[in-house]
């Protein structure tokens, strides 16, 4: 079986195709970048838009097959912001019907641990998904992913962009500020708030926005961007501890695009030794958002869930991944 992913739930617009033995046969994406500020969702679609008809082409070719060899198109349902996810569905939508095969919605934080289980080769990990747009801390519970931590308002990967920006690093400065922070060495004290096993990065954002308005030294820039790590990872890595010894668990697994960051892997691996479980961490190409991980979550849905009509297609922005039943958990050999 061969199932084409399209993931369009924010700045990235990415095509994978895979099989059901979780080969992955070509993944194509490409990202909008803002000249300035954000993202303007207005600007993404149009980028959408503009790139789809390409990056579906150039999947196809990769993986050395034609559209007619496609057995199923899945599509990134939620969550996400409203304008990028209608782009994905209505394409999702008209390919579906044209090469007349089933189509299945996937719930994007989903398929964020999915492709981390399949390419980590990791059974029943505490998930620690850090994103633009997410900050979860979930586990395999009861026949779903529950969640065991979340951040309250902004997501990490959003906060540190936002910080970025107020120093005028481009979109997105997760790995600027990453590289920065390496030559900070003094420690300035920043709001750590963790309340019960949940996250607040607003105070912290708040409190680095204010010396944004300073006059600041590269030494000192590179000392409050240590800090900002320092404190938001450390939040997370308290809460990822929480979950890991609660859950008993017996190994992490970390996903979403602030993956990436070494500092942050450090900290879990840490954490990961202490309690003498698996450290894993999603190879880079595939923590970030993707097609191929709504391809292959798309093939496990399809595998041990009713067919989706296309009436049920329609967009779900703010679905949480804690409201989707997940059978192929039980019903198939992961
Ligand atoms: P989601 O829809 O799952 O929330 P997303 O749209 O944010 O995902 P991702 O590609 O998963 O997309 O994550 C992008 C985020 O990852 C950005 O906020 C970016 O700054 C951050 N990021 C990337 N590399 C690093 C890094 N080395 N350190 C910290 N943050 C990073
Ligand atoms: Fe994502």
């Amino acid at each position: 079986m061969l199932c084409l992913g399209i993931e369009s739930t924010a700045h990235t617009f990415s095509v994978g195709i895979v099989n059901d033995e979780g080969k992955i046969l070509s993944l194509i994406s490409d990202a909008f970048k803002p000249q300035t500020g954000g993202l303007k969702p207005v600007d993404v679609v149009e980028h959408h838009y503009t790139v789809f008809d390409t990056v579906l082409k150039q999947a196809i070719s990769k993986a050395n097959i034609e559209f007619s060899d496609l057995d199923l198109i899945a599509f990134s349902q939620g969550p996400g912001l409203g304008p990028c996810l209608r782009v994905g569905a209505a394409i999702s939508r008209s390919l579906s019907l044209q090469l007349n095969i089933p189509i299945v919605g996937v719930n994007h934080c989903i398929a964020h641990v999915e492709i981390g289980r399949l390419l980590c080769n990791v059974y029943d990990p505490v998930t620690v998904y850090v994103s633009g747009g997410n900050t979860i801390i979930s586990a395999f519970d009861s026949g779903m992913y529950q969640i065991f931590g979340e951040t309250l308002d902004l997501a990490i990967g959003n906060m540190i962009d936002m910080v970025a920006r107020d120093y005028g690093i481009p979109h997105p400065g997760g790995p600027k500020i990453e590289e920065i922070a390496k030559y900070g060495t003094n420690y300035i004290n920043l709001p750590y708030i963790v309340k019960g096993m949940d996250l607040s990065f607003s105070g912290l954002y708040t409190a680095i926005w204010k010396k944004s308005k300073e006059e600041t030294s590269k030494k000192n820039q590179a000392d409050l961007f240590y800090s900002l790590q320092e404190t938001s990872y450390s939040m997370l890595a308290e809460v990822s501890e929480r979950a890991i010894a609660h859950t008993e668990k017996n190994s992490v697994l970390v996903t979403g695009g602030v993956a990436a960051n070494k500092r942050l892997q450090e900290m879990i691996s840490n954490i990961s030794d202490e309690h003498k479980i698996e450290f894993h961490v999603v190879p880079l190409k595939y923590a970030g958002d993707n097609g191929a991980m709504i391809a292959w979550t798309g093939i496990l849905q399809y595998k041990t869930s009713k067919k989706t009509e296309i009436s049920e297609t329609k967009i779900l922005p703010k679905w949480r991944m804690d409201e989707v039943p997940i059978p192929w958990r039980n019903s198939l050999k992961d």
